[in-house]
């Protein structure tokens, strides 16, 4: 949710800054700017609405040089998306710029008070712009004296700490001062941000993968550090002026990683590398000789995963329907009650868990508010809290006790896909290891092994269906939405579906419990709302053939998922069939939502649309 870049070093900043952004892009893309202190020691800033191609156009048209500055790409929270409102904003003097990621809660009340002090200089309706004005105001009473650049320094620094300390709400912060050359300041609570080591240059991001391209050390940022930057050299200290000794960690991937290679989209070069995400979910953690799972990075003895009485799954968006799957997976492999909360809403209310309750907090970025809020909290009740994260030096991931990563590499893509499926293994890898401990045999732990590394292949076996499902999605382009439906493990599939359907597509889309059908939503079945049905031949097979009839009946087409019986027995009923390789049931998730996902990709792609920007939305949300 917004990103900001920052550059102190030799070289020209502004490329750098712009390709940063570009790659932070999936954070926010509502407008975009640059504030860069040129050899004259004036701030040049270059601002917009729209995205980093529109900033680009902005500045090839009128050039800024220097070669330390700032930069944001922004995901609107308070003010509208306007150039005015694009960041970086400026203090009173206009000799300070700042970029912002997160919510200034109390900014009306900090406005207030600055109007009273006589400032009637802000240009724009957003919060950023009075922290901005804060700090400047401070800096300036506090250099009343003449003082040299050093002790300029310090007095900067001393300055957003103080107002920073004044603030409620969350931030990652990037800073220049015209008056103050090569230095940069950084600071978070809430909003990440980390520090990118180099050779006589440092670097400042939201995300590391907007400065791997330059340097591989990087130094991830706590809430309320405050980190003074130059070119060879860095200070972090805590908001109470504290000295932090932090480690400087290599980052897990390179540059090409971050690459889109031969594909047209992020989104479908994520679909492809499933079967690789979801192998590398697994590796090292099946033991055939145990019939189990090892999941060492749980930081659990035996005795305390054989005294977890309750579970509970909490995220957002994708991550809460993996959580949804999860339920189902566990109780059935491991037969302990689960439960699954939306991170948004657990984190604000008392639901009642006994004492040896294990919470999982799934999270592709490991940096969402909602997901860390419901972390916290259950922290502080006194759960052992566990992260089912991507991104291994995440704010989750670190405050966590312990958990498991998914190794699935970097997700650009706005809508999330190869997170999902790897999600959904380590939540069968968790169900495997605590079912082993209770009801599960060897010779049951032994087949869902055998059934967990068949799956890098039958995921290239369902990519295989790339091009039926492109055709289906041409024949869908007109309709006007689309309803998905599956039962017990597919059931949260329909609604995984759904959303990427609504992402994308911007298309009315919605997932249901297929038996609920009956139940209201057939009211809204017609010849041009197809309904998708994940159906595989399993135990209630029946039971998903009754719906189709009734869709049928209706006239509302039909795209129908299942396994090799379940294609013969859909001839006639479905108008299409999607068959997927036969797996055991509670598997089944992993291969029936990649279908769903290609469908999405090509409806999106069908209509024109963004498919790895998609409207509206950011792919980390770091605001509650
Ligand atoms: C946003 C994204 C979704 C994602 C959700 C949770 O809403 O648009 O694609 O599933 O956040 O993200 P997380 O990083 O916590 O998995």
């Amino acid at each position: 949710m917004c990103g900001i870049v920052g550059y102190v070093g030799r070289a020209e900043a502004t490329p750098i800054l712009l390709d940063g952004l570009r790659r932070l892009e999936y954070r926010g893309y509502d407008s975009a700017g640059i504030a860069i202190v040129d050899a004259h020691h004036k701030i040049e800033t270059r601002k917009c609405a729209g995205r980093i191609a529109s900033l680009s156009k902005l500045i090839a048209a009128k050039p800024v040089s220097g070669s330390y500055g700032i930069s944001h790409t922004r995901w609107a929270t308070h003010g509208k998306v306007t150039d005015e409102n694009a960041h970086p904003h400026f203090d009173a003097t206009g000799r300070l710029a700042l970029a912002h990621n997160g919510v200034i809660e109390n900014y009306q009340a900090l406005k207030e008070q600055l109007i009273q002090d006589g400032d009637t200089n802000f240009r724009s309706e957003t919060d950023t712009e009075v922290l901005a004005h804060l700090i400047g105001k401070l800096y300036i009473d506090s250099c009343a004296t003449t003082v040299d650049v050093e002790q300029k320094k310090g007095r900067l620094v001393n300055a957003v700490r103080t107002a920073l300390k004044q603030v409620i709400g969350t931030y990652g912060i990037a800073m220049v001062h015209a008056d103050i050359p090569d230095f940069i300041i950084g600071a978070r609570r809430g909003s990440p941000l980390v520090l990118g080591v180099g050779k006589d240059e440092n670097f400042l991001a939201s995300d590391v993968s907007a400065i791997v391209a330059y340097t591989r050390d990087a130094v991830y940022l706590n809430d309320f550090d405050v980190v003074a930057v130059e070119r060879g050299k860095f200070e972090i200290s805590s908001l109470a002026g504290e000295a932090g000794d932090r480690q400087v960690s290599k980052v897990e991937f390179t540059a090409e990683d971050i690459k889109k290679g031969d594909y047209p989209h992020y989104m479908l070069k994520e679909i492809f590398e499933q079967p690789v995400s979801v192998h590398d979910a697994m590796r090292g953690r099946l033991s055939l000789e145990e019939c189990t799972a090892k999941l060492g990075g749980l930081n659990m003895n035996p005795q305390q995963l054989r005294e977890v009485e309750r579970i509970v799954l909490t995220g957002c968006g994708t991550a809460l329907h993996a959580g949804m799957v999860g339920e189902y997976v566990i109780e059935s492999l491991a037969n302990i009650p689960t439960e699954v909360e939306y991170a948004s809403e657990f984190r604000h209310r008392n639901t009642p868990m006994p004492n040896n309750t294990l919470v999982f907090a799934i999270s592709q970025s490991g940096e969402t508010a909602d997901t860390l809020g419901a972390l916290r909290e259950s922290r502080r009740k006194g759960h052992r809290t566990l992260g089912i994260c991507n991104n291994v030096a995440s704010t989750i991931a670190r405050e966590s006790e312990g958990g498991v990563y998914m190794h699935a590499g970097p997700e650009i893509g706005v809508a999330a896909t190869k997170s999902f499926t790897s999600q959904l293994v380590i939540l069968t890898l968790i169900g495997l290891l605590l079912g082993r401990m209770r009801n599960l045999s060897t010779a049951e732990g032994s087949r869902m092994i055998g059934a967990l590394e068949a799956l890098p292949d039958q995921i290239k076996e369902v990519l295989q269906l790339n091009d039926q499902i492109e055709a289906i999605a041409k024949k869908y382009l007109e309709v006007n939405g689309m309803l998905f439906f599956g039962r017990q493990f597919n059931f949260p599939i329909a609604l995984e579906g759904a959303l990427k359907m609504k992402e994308i597509t911007y298309l009315f889309a919605e997932g249901h419990p297929s038996a609920e059908l009956k139940h209201g939503i057939i009211a809204l079945v017609r010849p041009d709302l197809p309904s998708v049905f994940i159906a595989p031949d399993d135990a209630i097979f029946s039971k998903n053939l009754n719906n189709m009839e009734q869709v049928k009946a209706r006239k509302g087409p039909i795209i129908a998922l299942t396994s090799s019986d379940g294609a013969k027995k859909l001839k006639g009923i479905a108008d299409d069939v999607i068959t997927l390789p036969d797996i055991p049931d509670c598997l089944m998730p992993i291969l029936s939502v990649i279908p769903l996902q290609l469908l999405a990709y090509h409806v999106a792609v069908g209509l024109g649309r963004d498919v790895d920007k998609p409207r509206n939305l950011a792919k980390s949300v770091t605001v509650e």
